[in-house]
């Protein structure tokens, strides 16, 4: 991060982010309001339909209405101010963790989400580990303020001690549940105070000059002002002040406190990703990384997703874009297969709709229509043979046959299978011997959400079945060696989705003995997406 050549201003003003949180901790609330203040949409309740289940729009599937959770990412763009936010959607539910993983790759930031009354929660912790993998700045905001919360150094000090990262108070809340009228802007001196009569209205914002303002008497109750000015100093004693640099290398995350439902710290929150959140980021690739202000077009895929409108059998690659200035038409390069491709139809997503991109810079997120060609992991560049690195491809911890219910069917299934495979919902493996086809996942749950979708999509009815195999490795090696190895484990071979070749396994007694008998043979957990 030091030493960066100044952006391009259409990039530099880009800040791509996710949300991270634990479910019911108010995401979907806050993308709604961020997306009402970002000008997406004209009311807040035109993303909750109302009466039905709390979703945005940016979740399609009918399973997502009736279990009410989250199993598609996808991205949102929107203007607030001078600053372009590009708001990529993480799955919520703890399951997809491959999924959120992959999604994490493509943002220069997190919104970690916790409420005021439950603190840091557990899916919140898994998330906030995958972005310490990445280093990646973190704002937390701590929602449900207007309910009773916690007292406020200690949802401080739980996030200190669990999350192990200073915290930085950008505002601080005065008073608690039905007593707490709005919160101290500590960044820029101002009283912003809760409207809880009209829950879209942006707060009323006071500025003062310093806490020691006599003029704060005037808008705050005297016992409610009294504990505020106690804990402000203790604040000043014991917690650290904001330091920029430590904000963008992911070791301190400035805290807003807020309530998402009433639209308040929505805003400040905003500006705080604005002024601290990071510019679009070098992105790591072999041979070399890919700068954001390189004049030349580059981006990797992050997300394929298929059938977001059951009635076109379309895919939507989900891009990031590394660098440059993409205009529509323009003619790129697909790395793995170094075919080129004319990008005729890419879409940006604008809270409801699907728009046309007719450009977009480095930073953005657009959607690529295609008939499949474009995979998880894939780089697009103007000609030069680049790869995005650092998107992995984890071994599935779980494994189940699966069959169509109709055996007339099978060609369908593997259809169906694949077409989920490419989405990276699932790995499906062909075994050598046998027919059928072998799903792995990496959460129970995605068995359910498949078969619910291969009936919905396909109008397939499919059962999922113990397998006797429990886990899968990639086998890597020198041809020869896994030549030997393949002719003589056959019963245990089988093909990826890619045509990559699998050791399925029942035991670790069997990884252990290819270990011992096969040492020119290695067996991988994970692999790169290329
Ligand atoms: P999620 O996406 O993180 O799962 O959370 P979501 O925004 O759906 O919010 C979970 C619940 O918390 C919702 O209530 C929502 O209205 C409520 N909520 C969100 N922000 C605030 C806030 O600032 N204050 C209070 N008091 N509540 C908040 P629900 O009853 O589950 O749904 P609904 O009937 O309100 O739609």
């Amino acid at each position: 991060m030091t030493n960066r050549p100044e952006l391009p201003p259409e990039i530099a003003r880009r800040r791509t982010f996710a949300i991270i949180s634990h479910p019911d901790a108010g995401k979907t609330t806050l993308t709604e309001k961020f997306l009402l203040y970002g000008g997406a949409i004209q009311m807040a309740g035109q993303v909750r339909a109302k009466g039905e289940a709390r979703r945005t729009r940016s979740d399609f599937m009918q399973m997502e209405k009736d279990r009410g959770i989250s199993v598609s990412a996808s991205a949102m763009s929107f203007d607030f101010g001078k600053y372009r936010y590009n708001l990529v959607d993480t799955p919520g539910h703890s399951d997809f963790s491959e999924d959120t993983y992959r999604t994490l790759t493509a943002v220069d930031a997190a919104v970690m989400v916790i409420d005021g009354a439950k603190g840091v929660e557990s899916q919140t912790q898994k998330l906030f580990e995958v972005c310490r993998l990445r280093d990646l700045p973190i704002l937390t905001f701590c929602n449900k303020m207007d309910r009773e919360s916690r007292d406020t150094f200690e949802i401080i000090d739980e996030i200190q001690e669990n999350l192990a990262i200073d915290v930085t108070p950008a505002s601080w809340p005065i008073g608690v549940g039905r007593e707490f009228i709005g919160c101290y802007d500590i960044l820029r001196d101002r009283l912003e105070l809760m409207d809880r009569a009209d829950r879209n209205k942006i707060a009323e914002s006071i500025e003062f000059n310093g806490i020691d303002d006599p003029k704060l008497a005037e808008h705050v109750p005297a016992h409610l002002l009294e504990k505020f000015l106690e804990e402000i100093e203790m604040a000043k004693e014991l917690l650290p002040t904001l330091d920029p640099a430590s904000v963008l290398n992911g070791s301190m995350t400035p805290i807003w406190f807020g309530s998402a439902m009433n639209s308040f710290g929505v805003k400040e929150l905003m500006d705080g990703l604005a002024t601290y959140g990071p510019e679009p980021q070098v992105q790591s690739a072999e041979p070399r990384n890919i700068a954001p202000e390189e004049s030349k077009v580059a981006g990797f895929v992050f997300k394929v997703q298929a059938n977001m409108d059951p009635k076109h059998r379309d895919r939507v690659a989900f891009v990031r874009l590394a660098s440059g200035h993409f205009e529509r038409g323009m003619k790129l390069t697909h790395v793995r297969s170094k075919k080129q491709m004319a990008i005729t139809n890419p879409v940006l997503f604008l809270a409801s709709d699907r728009e046309l991109a007719e450009e977009a810079w480095a930073g953005d997120i657009i959607g690529i229509p295609n008939h499949g060609q474009l995979r998880i992991g894939d780089t697009l560049t103007e000609g030069e043979a680049i790869r995005v690195t650092g998107i992995p491809s984890f071994a599935p911890e779980l494994l189940q046959s699966c069959r169509a219910g109709d055996p007339m069917k099978a060609k369908h299934l593997e259809k169906a299978l694949m077409q989920f495979a490419e989405e990276g919902a699932a790995k499906v493996f062909k075994p050598t011997f046998g027919s059928g086809f072998i799903v792995g996942v990496v959460g129970a749950l995605q068995f359910e959400v498949l078969a619910s979708r291969i009936e919905l999509e396909y109008g397939l009815p499919v059962r999922f079945e113990g397998s006797q195999f429990t886990s899968a490795r990639w086998v890597a090696g020198e041809k020869d060696a896994v030549d030997k190895f393949v002719a003589a484990n056959k019963q245990h071979i089988a093909t990826d989705n890619d045509g990559d070749t699998v050791f399925l396994t029942r035991l670790q007694w069997d990884i252990d003995r290819v270990v011992r008998d096969y040492p020119d043979v290695k067996l991988t957990a994970t692999k790169e997406m290329m």
